[in-house]
């Protein structure tokens, strides 16, 4: 079977890396792909912004299966469109995708389904602004209504803080003119989790938990990134609180979205907080998680192929993912200076050493295959993944790789699941 993968980043490598372990997997093509999936698959240049477009290249290539990595071609309906043509096509719809396309969309849900979450109001005017902000107390957060790439959360210590981050929001460029919306939120304190899960649409089979870490600099600090790494270990999520948000969360999000005309096929990504009350929602996302995706995905035992189709045909009921023991972790290697402004260009050394290393896998986040040559083409270079029988080996396998990886201007965090480590020593 032919797949066709969508994306370009860390996530997508590590799905192209996962589909082609199954035996029934011929050709992996990846749109547009990047120089570390140019080695092992076939990269043809698509913009994913152009629904069209991508039904153009969908068609010519007529895969058995075509995977979407990323929200923004699920934000504008590419599932739906593929469909239409007759492909066959792993993601959710547009309307169900809206659990991460709209922030008030998701709070409203999770409020309507009893589903736990941080208190909230969903503001459209300076006047509802103004009432919100006055009934919660700081910490406030505030959080534009759309798709913000990472950019759509403020946290803030004053209320008069909250009212001039809420008033950027709706004055600046980050919200488009028809979605004029913010959230204002009660904060909540805890661990995060990532909870993902497949869903066919009623039923409903979780993957490995896992935590990301989404602040560029050690002890999380500085500011927020795509993500600098993620792990997951056995002991991160005992199976009683496992099954607790599978049954009081992911579940009845599901239930919900069928219940609504909406039915949820996909990745449901619940992001977590394990609150003193419980776990409570902070945020869903629709897609694979990134780079949860690059930890998680080394770590599956089972057909990803069989587990993807078993989505869309309704039959994840019958489906059982069967996973490696232990743990596992992805650190990121990003250009100097990002989030900020960053050189790309620059020649990527040593992949082959580290790929050497017993259970490491290098995915690629942003490179490019230059003639002979690996080039920097992102703010995210690499996300160099090893699993384990333990986190500390796992995270020692993956720095023992990283040495061997050099390109100038070359950073990563050198604490990656270190909190993690902490209390799973405790
Ligand atoms: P979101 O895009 O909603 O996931 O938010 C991004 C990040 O902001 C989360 O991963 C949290 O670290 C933080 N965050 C979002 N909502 C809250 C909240 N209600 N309380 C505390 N932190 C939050
Ligand atoms: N790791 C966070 C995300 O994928 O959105």
């Amino acid at each position: 079977m032919k797949i066709l993968i969508l994306g370009s980043g860390g996530r997508e490598h590590a799905l192209a890396w996962a589909v082609a372990r199954s035996e029934r997997v011929t050709e992996v093509v990846c749109a547009p792909g990047n120089g570390g999936m140019a080695q092992s698959a076939r990269c043809v240049p698509v913009n994913l912004k152009d629904v069209d477009a991508v039904v153009r290249l969908a068609e010519t290539e007529q895969p058995g299966l075509t995977i979407v990595g990323p929200e923004l071609p699920l934000s504008l309906g590419v599932v739906d469109a593929l469909k239409k043509c007759g492909l066959r096509v792993f993601g959710p719809s547009r309307g169900a995708a809206m659990l991460e396309t709209s922030k008030g969309f998701a709070k409203r849900f999770l409020q309507r389904h009893n589903i736990p979450t941080a208190k909230y109001a969903v503001c459209t005017t300076s006047a509802e602004l103004r009432k919100a902000v006055d009934a919660f107390h700081p910490p406030i957060v505030v959080k534009a209504d759309g798709l913000a790439a990472g950019k759509g959360v403020i946290i803030c210590t004053s209320r008069q803080t909250a009212l001039e981050a809420a008033q950027g929001l709706f004055s600046g460029g980050l919200l488009g003119e028809a979605e004029r919306q913010v959230v204002i939120e009660e904060f909540l304190e805890g661990d995060e989790i990532s909870f993902l899960c497949l869903s066919d649409g009623t039923h409903v089979v979780p993957l490995l938990p896992a935590q990301d870490h989404k602040r560029i600099g050690e002890g999380d600090t500085g500011p927020n990134t795509g993500g600098m790494g993620a792990y997951t270990a056995d002991e991160l999520l005992d199976p009683a609180m496992s099954d607790w948000i599978l049954r009081h969360i992911a579940e009845p999000t599901v239930r919900g979205m069928a219940e609504e005309d909406t039915p949820f096929v996909g990745v449901l990504y619940c992001g977590l907080m394990m609150t003193a009350r419980g776990p409570e929602v902070l945020e869903f996302n629709v897609r694979f998680g990134d780079p949860e995706t690059q930890a998680i995905l080394p770590r599956l035992d089972s057909d990803l192929v069989d587990a993807l189709e078993a989505c869309i045909d309704g039959r994840l009921r019958e489906t059982e993912l069967r996973w490696t023991p232990g743990a596992s972790a992805c650190v990121v290697a990003s250009s100097a200076g990002y989030p900020g402004a960053y050189k790309t260009g620059v020649a990527i050394h040593g992949l082959g050493a580290a790929g050497q290393v017993p259970g490491v896998q290098v995915f690629h986040a942003g490179s490019a295959e230059v003639g002979p040559q690996l080039l920097t083409a992102g703010g995210r270079v690499l996300g160099v993944t090893a699993a384990a029988g333990s986190l500390e080996e796992a995270l020692a396998r993956a720095y023992q790789a990283m040495a061997e990886i050099d390109f100038e201007g070359m950073y990563y965090r050198r604490d990656i699941g270190h909190r993690a480590l902490k209390t799973l020593r405790k």
